[in-house]
């Protein structure tokens, strides 16, 4: 996966290797900011808005899916790095995903299960409410990582609902074989 420092800027340290992220990491590895922001990139996705209440084309007719790009690709890493961090321990399945906000902030989510196991939150949910407690309600695109075989981890139908509640249905799902849209995943979502 080359090209990554041309493609988001402000992920690497300057002059660092390719897989050193300018994750908020303490000394120790822990994610000081655990459900924060990696910082503000660049980026060439179009933004997301329904805090108006705008409603889907219900006509609309969309892709199953678009090949990965460099900067798909990019935003996959992120999710991978965080996936590490994710507290799977009932299941061992752990999952990432890193939120692009329309101001650039990348909000990253891990699954956070509980031994009451309806408790545990998925990764999506977990980037959302990061997103939405920073302040940020619009958003360009979505990067799940889950698993350790690199198959596509598609979102639950409970996080799609939840995207569906910021992101209209051309809204890019970006998983490890390509990607998708919101659209596409949950068509005739609910709306009020
Ligand atoms: N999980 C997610 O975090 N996101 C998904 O897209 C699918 C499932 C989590 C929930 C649970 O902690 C674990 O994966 C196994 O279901």
């Amino acid at each position: 996966m080359a090209n990554f420092k041309d493609v988001i800027k402000g992920i690497f340290r300057e002059g660092s290797e390719e897989d050193d992220y300018v994750l908020p990491l303490d000394e120790s590895g822990r994610l000081i900011r655990p459900m924060g922001t990696v910082r503000a990139v660049e980026h060439s996705f179009k933004t997301h808005d329904r805090s108006g209440g705008a409603q889907s084309d219900p006509d609309a007719v969309l892709p199953d899916k678009l090949p990965l790009d460099d900067e798909s690709r990019a935003l996959l890493e992120i999710a991978d790095a965080v996936r590490g961090k994710a507290y799977a321990k009932y299941s061992g399945f752990r999952v990432g995903a890193a939120l692009v906000g329309a101001s650039g902030q990348v909000y990253l989510g891990v699954n956070i299960e509980n031994a009451s196991y309806p408790a545990g939150i998925c990764a999506e949910r977990s980037a959302i409410c990061a997103a939405v407690s920073a302040g940020e309600t619009a958003f360009s695109a979505i990067a799940i990582v889950g698993g350790e075989n690199g198959e596509p981890c598609f979102p639950c139908g409970i996080c799609r609902q939840v995207l569906s509640e910021f992101c209209g249905p051309d809204f890019p799902v970006i998983l490890t074989d390509g990607v998708y849209s919101l659209g596409g995943l949950l068509p005739h979502s609910f709306s009020l």
